[in-house]
Order: structure tokens, then sequence, then C-alpha cells
């Protein structure tokens, strides 16, 4: 008799409007018996994050390809092996990588191969940290943040650097690095809880709220002479706002454009006039550009993590059931740090 499983499907794409829990179902689905060059996994965490909305869309336009409607989500998790017929895998491993939104899962080599999610393949982690660290900190999420500073934005000790999405799962990491590297920080978040851990805990420079009339004003009162870099987790209108008020020169990286993921054209089309009059620099980046740096990059955030220099914050959502809140809460701010789901506490 094969085991039964239960499972989180996407019901309809959603495009033009925003997502919401009742987009998503669970569904109690058989587990197929385990044939060659497969693994069955225990689910223990997952990751949710944002570029799996423009999955959602049912647009092919978006660089990751559409979820299968007919199958489970899948986002990175960490998964306990339970039984293998993988070569490399054996039962009790914890492994990382990109997992179905499934209490159990059969996964394949071919599956694997086909799931670039985070640069990599499954690959075994060690169990002597929190697993969420994987998904966070010590993950894509951490990875991203990396890159991102050290790779791309390499900002200079004194420098100014404005960053949206601040007290997200990319933002927290990405400017203590900036911090860590002697740049001034200045957050924009959502909420005066989020601005207060920014400030207080994460010691930013200072935090604004990007939905402030005034935030012109602000953003000119605390750098007058203009910010040397943005790093742009949302584009949109709050980007618009940011890239007039530059240094001339000055230069924006381009993480990512959360603001624009719901828009049913796929994005919200900037001006490049502020581009053009203050000469900025505008660059994006994605981990992958930086493949053959991985365990360099691992280390040094394993190094940072370990000697109270860089901190993880989690939003963390206990139980299988609660991923899809988690899912549409981080869309909309609910999360401070990375949002991630316990699947097993
Ligand atoms: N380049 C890459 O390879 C790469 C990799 C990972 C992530 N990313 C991008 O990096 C960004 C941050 O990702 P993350 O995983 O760290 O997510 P996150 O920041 O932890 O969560 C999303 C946050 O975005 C903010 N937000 C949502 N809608 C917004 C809107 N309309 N305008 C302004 N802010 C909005 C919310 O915070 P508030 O409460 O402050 O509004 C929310 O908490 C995303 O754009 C993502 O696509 C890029």
């Amino acid at each position: 008799m094969p085991m039964p499983t239960r499972s989180i499907f996407l019901t309809q794409y959603v495009c033009g409007e925003p997502l919401t829990e009742e987009h998503f179902e669970i569904r109690e689905c058989p587990l197929p018996r385990l044939q060659q060059d497969e693994v069955l996994l225990e689910t223990l965490a997952l990751s949710v994050d944002p570029y799996m909305r423009g999955c959602m869309t049912g647009l092919s336009t978006f660089y990751v390809k559409q979820f299968d409607l007919a199958s489970p989500v899948y986002s990175m998790g960490v998964a306990r092996v339970i039984e293998s017929r993988l070569p490399g895998f054996s039962p009790g491993d914890l492994v990382l990588g990109a997992i179905d939104w499934s209490e159990r899962s059969v996964l394949s080599a071919a599956q694997i191969a086909d799931r670039p999610v985070g640069g990599f393949a499954l690959r075994q982690v060690d169990g002597t940290r929190p697993v969420t660290q994987y998904l966070g900190v010590l993950g894509t999420t951490g990875i991203t943040a990396y890159f991102g500073i050290v790779g791309t934005a390499r900002p200079q000790r004194g420098e100014t650097m404005v960053m949206s999405g601040a007290a997200g799962g990319v933002g927290t990491l990405a400017g203590q690095m900036a911090k860590l590297l002697g740049a001034r920080v200045i957050g924009l978040a959502g909420s005066a809880h989020k601005r207060e851990v920014l400030v207080d805990q994460l010691k930013f420079d200072a935090a604004l709220d990007y939905r402030s009339s005034s935030l012109t004003d602000e953003l000119q009162a605390l750098a007058p002479t203009g910010p040397d870099i943005y790093f742009d987790n949302v584009g949109g209108r709050v980007s618009q706002t940011v890239m007039w008020l530059m240094r001339k020169p000055a230069r924006v990286i381009d993480c990512g454009q959360i603001s624009t993921y719901d828009d049913p054209d796929g994005g919200w089309k900037i001006d490049i006039r502020p581009i053009h009059n203050n000469a900025l620099r505008l660059e994006s980046f994605t981990p992958a550009h930086f493949a053959e740096f991985y365990p360099a990059a691992r280390a040094q955030l394993t190094h940072w993590v370990d000697n109270g220099k860089l901190v993880g914050l989690e939003s963390k959502y206990l139980g299988f059931e609660s991923t899809p809140k988690a899912m549409v809460g981080m869309l909309s701010g609910a999360n401070v740090g990375k949002a991630v789901v316990a699947v097993v506490d």
C-alpha cells in the first residue's frame, strides 16, 4: 500500500492581484514506491521567497519557470533522508535543496537536476545548527546579501548606502554587511517595529518609512549630498524617489523588485531620467553569477555568524499548514528578517 502524505498545491495562476492563502490547497496524496535514483524525504523546514510569486503568475516572461498546478509547490527546504536509492545519500542525512511543499516526498535525480533554485543540487548539511539557518543567514538569502554587498555594491568606508526592503531576509543581512565594511546605512522599512529593530538591534544608522509623504525631505536631511549607493530590494515608486536624490555619480544595485511582482504586465516601468541626470550606474546580480565563490561565501558567513558579527533574524511559522500563510505574509510585510516555516519543530 503506498503511504499517503500531505502536499500544498497552487490552485490557479494569480496575475494582477494579490496572492492570498485561498490560492493554495492542502491535499492528501499517495507517495510513490521508491525507484532507483530516488530519495524519500521528510521535510523539516521550508523557505518562502519573493521570486516564488513570479512563478505563480502564469507569465512565461519570468526568469524562473512557472509552478505546475498539477504538482506540489516547491522551494528551498531542509529535509531528512528516510530511505535512499540515490547514490551519495543515506538514511538519516540532513539535506538542503529545492523540496516539495509536502510533509514527505519522493525526489528523483531528474527532478533535482531540473530545479536550479539556489544554484546547486541537493546537498548534505550538518545537524549541529538550527536547520532554518540554512534557509536564511547561511542559505541563499545570506549568499544573495553577501554577493550583493561584497561582490556588487562594494561599499567603501564612509560611503552612505540607502537600502529598500531593509527589514527583510536579504535586507537585514546586506545592511549589516555594509556596516561591517564601514558604510553608513539608511534602511527603508514598512513599520515602526521594523525600523526599531534595524536601528536598535542591528545598528543601522537610520531607518525611514518608505510610505511617508515626506520621504524625500527625510532622506535629504540624512544624506544632504545624496547616497553613494542605493541597494534596491523593492523597485517601483520608492526606487524612483531614491534615484532622483543620489549623489552624482553614484551606483544602484538592483537586488529585487518585489513591489512589482503583482503587476499584470509583469513590471512597473522605470523612468530613466534620474539615472541619466545623476550619472548612475545601475547593476543587477544573482548569486548564480558568483557560483565559483560559494564555498568562500559560506565560510565567511559562517565565520561572521559564529563570531557574533552577523545576526540572522527569522520570522518563523510553525507547522506544515502555515506555509501558505508564511508566503502571503512575507509578500505583505509580516516578516522581520527571513520568513521560514518550521514544518517539524
Ligand atoms: N538577486 C537575487 O538573486 C535575489 C535573491 C533573493 C531575493 N531577491 C530579491 O530581494 C528582495 C528581498 O527578498 P527577501 O527574500 O529578503 O524578502 P523579504 O524582504 O524578507 O520580504 C519581502 C519584504 O518586502 C517588503 N515589501 C513587500 N511589498 C512591498 C512593496 N510594494 N513596496 C515596498 N516593500 C515591499 C515587505 O517589507 P515592508 O514591511 O518593509 O514593506 C516584505 O517584508 C526581493 O525583491 C527578492 O525578489 C533577489
